[in-house]
């Protein structure tokens, strides 16, 4: 694993110049934060050593390397979800390849459904606090040495980078949530008894990404911020169809003012 990883690392660093320290996984809605990204190096997820592959509708499967806002970022367009099959550490596998590339932060973004009754459909959620919910954790196995055996969870979505996105907002009069997101396996979306339990538990949104990766990047000692995009709702009295056009369309109406915030709140950090 240690070997794949620092492999892979060293193959990157060979083919690009871009030393980034900072990298975005651009989930649906964030799609569009590409185009604003100077990209100097494209390589394609199948022609990466040991990555493993995406396969789901609306991601590409391509890592950038670019400049943004100022900075040098690593850019994954598309991610791999544990539905897909993969496991947990092939889910997690880019993280750790963030880290051997010297990446200090981490941006994650996804779809999510809003269990929170004061939420809408287009709502950008920023993460506050996470459950992890996935029937296998990441970390599960040998420790590999970038962080401790048990590693600290008080503070997986950083404070000081939670409150810059929260001003930035407030400045471009983009109106914005702050809640907790529950991250679960899939691929089925929830029950209404789901969405209604998952809330009883404290979350605002449920989707099925994002936790692994955080989880593995704090345990690299990679502080994160993480989006999400409310792309449905479910609990108490919302008995409605998801489907993954829906899905889409609803994090394509907030793409425009996303970007915008995570361009500015890149050149901040
Ligand atoms: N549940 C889980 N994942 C999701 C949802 C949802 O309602 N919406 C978008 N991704």
């Amino acid at each position: 694993m240690l070997t794949a990883i620092k492999e892979t690392a060293q193959w990157l660093s060979t083919r690009t110049q871009i030393r980034p320290e900072l990298a975005i996984v651009l989930g649906s809605g964030l799609g569009d934060l590409a185009r604003e990204i100077s990209v100097v190096d494209t390589f394609d997820y199948k022609d990466i050593p040991h990555f493993p592959i995406s396969t789901v509708e609306g991601h590409h499967g391509r890592l950038l390397f670019g400049h943004l806002g100022g900075k040098a970022v690593m850019a994954m367009e598309g991610r791999f979800h544990y539905y897909e099959g993969y496991s947990m550490k092939e889910v997690t596998f880019p993280e750790r390849v963030m880290y051997e590339l010297g990446v200090k932060t981490l941006i994650v973004s996804n779809a999510a459904g809003g269990m929170n009754p004061q939420f809408h459909v287009g709502d950008i959620m920023l993460i506050r606090d996470h459950i992890n919910f996935f029937p296998e954790h990441p970390l599960r196995g040998q420790n590999i040495p970038t962080g401790p055996r048990f590693p600290d969870m008080h503070e997986a979505y950083d404070h000081t980078l939670l409150k810059l996105a929260k001003d930035i907002a407030a400045e471009q009069g983009t109106p914005v949530q702050e809640g907790v997101y529950i991250g679960v396996s899939g691929p089925t979306f929830e029950t209404p008894s789901e969405y209604i339990a998952y809330h009883r538990l404290g979350a605002d949104a449920v989707g099925m990404s994002t936790v692994p990766e955080v989880i593995v990047a704090r345990h690299c000692g990679i502080r994160c911020f993480g989006v999400s995009i409310i792309t449905d709702l479910g609990g108490e009295g919302i008995a409605v169809e998801v489907s993954h056009e829906e899905v889409q369309e609803a994090a394509n109406s907030v793409k425009e003012p996303l970007a915008r915030l995570i361009k500015t709140f890149v050149e901040r950090i």
